[in-house]
C-alpha cells in the first residue's frame, strides 16, 4: 500500500515538473518575438551604410546592401554547412567547400543547397534601421526610403 502511495505521488511529481518545464518552453517561444527581442536588431543610422556598398556586421552575422533608395538585409551564413560567406566582386564566395552566390544570394555554384537568407528592415521613428531575424523575405523586399 505505501509503495503504490509513493509511486502516485511521485508520477504527480513528475507530471507537474514536465508540465512547468513545457509551460516555461512555451512562454519562452513566444516571449523572444516582443519588439527589442534580440531577433530585432537595431543597425545604426543610414548614413552609416556607404551607397553601393554590402557592409558586415560581424556581430549578427549579416551583410547590409544599401543604394540609392533602399537598403536590404542578407544572411552571411552559407546554407550548406554554415560558415560565414565572404564579398567578391560579383557576389559571395563560401571559404569552407567553394559555394559561390551571386549578389541577389541565389546559388551559382554549390554545394550549398539553397539560396542565402534575406531579412526584412525596417526604419525606427528615430530614423535608425533595424533588421528582423525572425521575419524571412526576398532580396527584391528592399527598405525604400526617400
Ligand atoms: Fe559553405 Fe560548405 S559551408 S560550402
Amino acid at each position: 500500500m505505501k509503495r503504490r502511495l509513493f509511486v502516485r505521488k511521485l508520477a504527480i511529481t513528475l507530471s507537474s515538473i514536465a508540465g512547468a518545464i513545457i509551460g516555461i518552453v512555451f512562454f519562452r517561444q513566444f516571449s523572444h518575438k516582443r519588439a527589442g527581442s534580440v531577433k530585432q536588431v537595431r543597425l545604426g543610422e543610414l548614413s552609416d551604410f556607404p551607397v553601393d556598398t554590402y557592409t558586415f556586421i560581424e556581430e549578427h552575422n549579416i551583410f547590409v546592401y544599401r543604394d540609392h533608395e533602399s537598403v536590404k538585409a542578407v544572411s552571411a551564413v552559407c546554407t550548406h554547412l554554415g560558415c560565414t560567406v565572404q564579398r567578391t566582386t560579383d557576389g559571395f564566395e563560401c571559404p569552407c567547400h567553394g559555394s559561390y552566390y551571386a549578389n541577389d544570394g541565389s546559388v551559382i555554384s554549390g554545394p550549398a543547397p539553397t539560396d542565402l537568407v534575406w531579412y526584412k528592415m525596417s526604419r525606427l521613428p528615430d530614423g535608425r534601421l533595424m533588421v528582423d531575424l525572425d521575419a524571412v523575405t526576398g532580396p527584391d523586399d528592399k527598405l525604400i526610403f526617400t
